[in-house]
């Protein structure tokens, strides 16, 4: 092997030699990405079949032939030589909205907006955010997620690519530049469409770690309410949307500070394990810290709709585990879903490597381990569905 003629001393790595790193670094990054972006689009919805749309709509499946007839229905598709009707998600979609039962969001109500906590890496946030927006879309629900993380994992769910595609002005971070003057009103230059019917995006990218910086300065300014930028930018998609879900980074960051002010929810997803509880109780501790520091200091005062806790990647054959959701049940009683996730190898495999469980509507070969999993985010998505209907669209009005 040839020796690197590489002589540490000769080169040091000045401030101009990192800019200069940088921009040469970008622009091999320019090269790349109209490569790294093909092919598009990168990801596909499922598609269901007839058994699988009854089962949405809440109708019986003996139902599906005769309303395929229908003019104002979708008829689907037929798949291959055989007679079996299969519908895409966009049909499927517009199935539910014709015929299910579930209440829509009323009309003089606003979307609701949660955002999903934690502070431990790992926890399932994204997991979590990316099922329930998904699971809401197939209730007729029209979703917008926003990923604060600057790791973009909730982007990249969607089959883009954060550091190659997602710029700075396609995050919700322009919001904070100063002056706030001139920065954005609100976040609606940052919408994007998604591969998934009824689900929409502001992506997150390495960038939004300036929001980070710019946010601390305002909050030394006394005529500035830090809390509150996120919660305004975001005040005309609340129309738009039936539900705005906030996927957090790891850290009480400002974001997620200012992602929690802006929710009427909150959802914290925790698996059964010593470190995540630990940290679960960590989080609260340090936002009640951070919530009564804002009452005092600047009379806010914020109060939520609901909170929740999703036992999450639980595995049923650890004793350990048992235990340690034990404590939960016993520190967040009431607040903790009756319904638990499973810890499943099909979150791993094949095509839900880089998705997620509604990624695909059935697992070849393994139907019972499939079902497992996905019935257990159909009823926390139900779930959650519940909580908002009844705490925020239809709070305080009577049946
Ligand atoms: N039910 C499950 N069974 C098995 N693995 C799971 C399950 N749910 C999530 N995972 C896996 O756990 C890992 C962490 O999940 P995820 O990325 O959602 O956590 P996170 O809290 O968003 O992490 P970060 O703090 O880095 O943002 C991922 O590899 C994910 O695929
Ligand atoms: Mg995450």
């Amino acid at each position: 092997m040839a020796e690197s003629t590489l002589d540490p001393h000769a080169q040091r790595f000045s401030l101009s030699a990192l800019v200069e790193l940088a921009d040469s670094a970008n622009n091999i990054l320019d090269g790349l990405r109209s490569k790294m972006l093909e092919p598009h689009p990168r990801k596909r919805s499922p598609v269901y079949t007839g058994a699988q749309v009854a089962a949405l709509c809440g109708i019986d499946p003996k139902q599906i032939p005769y309303l395929s007839k229908r003019d104002d229905l979708p008829s689907g598709s037929h798949e291959g030589n055989g007679k079996r009707r299969t519908f895409s998600l966009v049909e499927t979609r517009e199935w539910v909205a014709k015929l299910s039962k579930i209440p829509k969001r009323p009309e003089n109500s606003r979307g609701a907006t949660i955002a999903v906590v934690n502070f431990k890496g790992g926890s399932t946030k994204t997991t979590t955010a990316f099922n329930l927006a998904q699971g809401l879309t197939l209730r007729g629900r029209k979703v917008l997620l926003i990923d604060l993380d600057p790791q973009g994992s909730a982007t990249t769910l969607t089959g883009m690519l954060p550091a190659a595609e997602v710029m700075e002005e396609h995050t919700v971070g322009p919001v904070t530049y100063p002056p706030l003057s001139e920065a954005p009103k609100d976040v609606r230059y940052a919408v994007q469409k998604t591969y998934w019917d009824g689900l929409d995006i502001i992506p997150a990218a390495p960038h939004l770690f300036n929001a980070e910086i710019f946010l601390p300065i305002h909050s030394r300014d006394p005529d500035i309410k830090w809390w509150d930028i996120l919660n305004k930018a975001i005040d005309p998609l609340r129309d738009e949307y039936d539900v705005i879900i906030f996927d957090t980074a790891p850290a009480l960051s400002y974001l997620a500070v200012n992602a929690v002010i802006a929710s009427d929810g909150l959802l914290m997803p925790i698996p059964p394990d010593n470190l995540d509880y630990a940290s679960s109780v960590a989080f609260w501790n340090l936002l009640s810290e951070t919530l009564t520091a804002l009452k005092r200091s600047r009379g806010y005062d914020k109060d939520f709709a609901f909170m929740r806790v999703l036992l999450s990647r639980v595995d049923s054959t650890s004793f350990a585990s048992s235990i340690v959701k034990d404590w939960i049940i016993r520190t967040y009683g009431p607040y903790v879903l009756t319904v638990e996730i499973p810890r499943s190898q099909v979150t791993s495999v094949g095509a839900v490597q880089f998705g997620t469980v509604y990624d695909i509507s059935r697992y070849e070969g393994a139907a019972k381990t499939y079902a497992k999993i996905r019935d257990a985010y159909d009823l926390f998505v139900e779930m959650m569905d519940q909580s908002v209907m009844s705490t925020v669209w239809n709070a305080g009005r009577t049946a």
